[in-house]
């Protein structure tokens, strides 16, 4: 959810602002840019070395550096924001901004912003008490900024009361639920499919094929970033659960993960079969070990059910269903097909043409070809920027 999203904190002078590193780590491990500005007075409470350190971008406090001449541009600081955090906010920066007072890079930014504005005040309780902080913080929640309340607690001072900032996993929580309300996959069911399959000949052998797994749970990843609820369905692969993916189910022959897609599929809002199933599995299953004889055994197979028809068959109004189609030739005719007799929505094409594209690589090119029968077609890039290309297209076919 949080990926990509360019965060600007303005830090502003109080004791609370030990507790923003930690703020700025979970941020970015969730994949988010974090830009800080500090007001003068917030440095004497946390290094800008610290911060930049965390944020591994410059800390700026300055609109003006008269030793280089340099600029900090509080319009285009603003611009790149997609949401502003003030935390900890003091009671002074608060009045000034309540005031639309401009005397700092912190607060210049602050009257160019505009994107969503959330404050985090942090003071002492009579201070937090004072009828014009409360006025103050009553002009921000006018101006609809989102207020992250203070807790009670011990604060600096020895008193107790409200005053004190909220605790950094809490204010992520709630930057993170911020952005999940503009996800419209938010809160929805998705059943994906990945991996290979692996058909038994007997205890030892099977047929398989090289899928790794790593497009299905790319994408898996990536719902789950955008807060969908991801059941995920794997096939025999050495890859770890994705954060955020509480329910994987492990199978391993095509049979298997028919019974779990077929359990699965009539409680999701979505289906994305990824998996590589195998369309052929051996008639008879030997339960010893095929010992070596003078003659070659022949391997007699018969046709497993097409799991990607079966969830198309069963297909509710309410549902999406996405399939893949692996193409060597008239692939875009051939992926239409598909889309139109496995009653899809979606079909993403990969062909096996194209240099560093498909199984066992960490790139893919992918083709997309919803109802409306207009290929849509990518350039190579990663999986993981692959899923987001297909997390995006099924946003955009959801009501
Ligand atoms: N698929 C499935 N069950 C199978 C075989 C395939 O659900 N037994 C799904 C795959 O997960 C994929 C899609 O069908 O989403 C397309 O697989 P692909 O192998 O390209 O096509 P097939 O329909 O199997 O047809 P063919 O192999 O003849 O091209």
């Amino acid at each position: 959810m949080l990926r990509d999203k360019n965060i600007l904190i303005g830090v502003s002078g109080s004791i609370a602002a030990y507790k923003i590193p930690v703020l700025v780590r979970l941020l970015r491990k969730a994949g988010a840019n974090v830009q800080i500005i500090m007001t003068p007075s917030a440095k004497d409470f946390v290094t800008p070395l610290t911060l930049s350190t965390v944020s591994n971008r410059p800390v700026l406090t300055q609109v003006f550096k008269p030793e280089t001449g340099e600029w900090n541009s509080h319009v285009e600081l603003a611009l790149w924001a997609d949401l502003l955090l003030l935390a900890p906010l003091s009671a002074n920066t608060l009045a000034k901004m309540a005031h639309g007072i401009a005397d700092n890079l912190l607060l210049t930014t602050y009257l160019s912003a505009r994107t969503e504005v959330m404050f985090a005040p942090a003071m002492d309780l009579d201070m937090y008490k004072h009828p014009s902080t409360k006025k103050n913080i009553q002009t921000l929640l006018d101006r609809k900024h989102i207020l992250i309340e203070p807790t009670e607690g011990e604060l600096a001072s020895g008193l107790c009361g409200a005053g004190r900032m909220e605790e950094p996993e809490n204010i992520f929580r709630k930057i993170k639920q911020y952005f999940e309300q503009f996800s419209k996959l938010t809160g929805k069911k998705v059943m994906v499919s990945a991996g290979p399959t692996f058909e038994s000949i007997d205890p030892v052998r099977f047929i398989g094929n090289h899928s790794s797994g790593k497009m299905g749970f790319a994408i898996a990843k990536e719902l789950a970033n955008r807060g969908a609820e991801v059941s995920l369905i794997a096939g025999p692969v050495s890859l770890a659960t994705p954060v955020g993916i509480t329910n994987r189910r492990n199978v391993v022959s095509a049979a298997d993960m028919l019974e779990v897609c077929n359990e699965c599929f009539p409680k999701m809002d979505i289906g994305i079969m990824a998996a590589a199933v195998a369309d052929f599995t051996p008639q008879t299953k030997e339960i010893q070990k095929i010992k070596k004889g003078n003659v070659a055994p022949v391997l007699k197979l018969t046709a497993t059910k097409d799991i990607l028809l079966a969830l198309g068959n069963q297909k509710q109004s309410h549902q999406l269903l996405v399939g893949f189609a692996l193409e060597t030739e008239n692939e875009v005719e051939n992926a239409l097909k598909k889309l139109h007799h496995k009653n899809l929505d979606l079909i993403v094409l990969n062909s096996l043409q194209d240099n560093g594209a498909g199984f066992g690589h960490d790139t893919n090119m992918i083709t997309m070809i919803d109802r409306s029968e207009h290929p849509q077609s990518f350039g190579l890039k990663s999986k993981e920027e692959v899923a987001k290309d297909i997390v995006d297209k099924i946003e955009s076919l959801m009501l």
